[in-house]
C-alpha cells in the first residue's frame, strides 16, 4: 500500500544528492534516510529490457563515452544498446568525477561509499521493483517519454507487465510526462494510482487535467505550484506531489499548504523537516 501519511518524503532517483542516481544504492540510502518511497525513471534498451536511467543517452551517468567498445556510437542513446552492453557500464564513477551536488567536496559522503560507486550498474526495472518489494517499500515509477524512439506505448505496456509480474501493483505510483502512457495504464491496470507530471508551463485547470486522465495526483514543478493550486486539487480529492524540493524552508512551506508529497534529492533533510511539524 502507498504510505498513509499527510506528506510523503519521496527520494528523487533515490537519495541522489549523496550517491549516484537511479541505482539500488541510491534507493537503499533513501530508505535508510526515512523516505516513504523512492522515485525512479524507466527507459528501454534496443532488445526490449526495461532499465532504470533518467537520460535518453548514457553519456552523463555512465562511462560509455570512455570505453573503446562504445567508441563511435555517440550520442549513446539507451535505445541503441542491448542490455548485455549496458551491463558492462560503470554507473557510479561519474558522480565522484562531477560531484553534482557538491556533497563530496563538503565531506558529506563517506570514503567507503565513494570507493564503492565504481561497482554500481544500471539496474533493470525488475531488479528495482524486487528490491523495493523485498524491503516492504514503495516506489514512484516514472516512464520516460520514448514514444518518438520505440513506438507507441511499448514501454508503457512492458512497464505495467513488469509491475504486475513482480506483484507490485499496490506499491507503485505510476507517473509520466507522456499522458498516453497514463491512459494505457488506466486500460491495463486500472487499480494502479497515477500521477500527472507537468513541466514548468502553467496549467489552466489542473483539476480537469487530473480528472480527465483518471489520475490520483498532480506532479508539478516546484516553481509552478501555488497554495491556491494545492487548495483546488486537494478540495477536489486529488494529491499534489511536488518536484524537486531540496530547501528545508520550501519543504516546510509546501507541507503547510497540504501537499501530499515532496520529491527531494535529500530525503534525510526532508525527514527532519517533516518530523518537526
Ligand atoms: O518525477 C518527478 C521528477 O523526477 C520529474 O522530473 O526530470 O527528474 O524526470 P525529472
Amino acid at each position: 500500500m502507498l504510505p498513509n501519511v499527510s506528506t510523503m518524503n519521496i527520494a528523487h532517483r533515490g537519495a541522489q544528492g549523496v550517491c549516484p542516481e537511479n541505482t539500488l544504492l541510491a534507493a537503499g540510502m533513501g530508505l535508510a534516510y526515512g523516505a516513504h518511497m523512492w522515485e525512479l525513471d524507466v527507459s528501454m534498451t534496443k532488445d526490449g529490457v526495461l532499465v532504470v536511467i533518467h537520460d535518453d543517452t548514457l553519456e552523463r551517468t555512465t562511462n560509455a563515452a570512455q570505453l573503446p567498445a562504445f567508441a563511435g556510437r555517440a550520442p549513446w542513446r539507451v535505445c541503441d544498446f542491448t542490455y548485455d552492453e549496458l551491463k558492462t557500464l560503470d554507473a557510479g564513477s561519474w558522480y565522484v568525477q562531477t560531484d553534482p551536488f557538491g556533497q563530496i567536496a563538503a565531506g558529506a559522503v563517506d570514503d567507503d561509499d565513494i570507493a564503492s560507486y565504481k561497482e554500481l550498474r544500471i539496474p533493470t526495472l525488475r531488479e528495482a521493483l524486487e528490491f523495493t518489494r523485498d524491503a516492504g517499500w514503495c516506489v514512484n515509477v516514472e516512464i520516460k517519454d520514448h514514444a518518438h524512439l520505440i513506438g507507441h506505448n511499448v514501454i508503457a505496456e512492458a512497464t505495467l507487465d513488469c509491475i504486475r509480474d513482480t506483484d507490485m501493483v499496490e506499491s507503485v505510483l505510476l507517473s509520466s510526462f507522456q499522458y498516453r502512457y497514463l491512459e494505457q495504464a488506466g486500460i491495463m491496470l486500472p487499480e494502479i494510482p497515477l500521477g500527472v507530471l507537468v513541466y514548468d508551463e502553467p496549467v489552466a485547470d489542473p483539476v480537469a487535467l487530473v480528472r480527465s486522465l483518471k489520475a490520483q495526483a498532480y506532479h508539478p514543478w516546484r516553481k509552478n505550484v501555488t497554495e491556491e493550486v494545492v487548495d483546488r486539487l486537494r478540495d477536489a480529492g486529488f494529491g499534489v506531489n511536488v518536484y524537486t524540493v531540496n530547501d528545508a524552508a520550501e519543504m516546510a512551506e509546501l507541507a503547510s499548504w497540504g501537499v501530499t508529497g515532496l520529491f527531494t534529492d535529500f530525503p534525510l533533510l526532508c525527514w527532519g523537516v517533516l518530523q518537526g511539524e
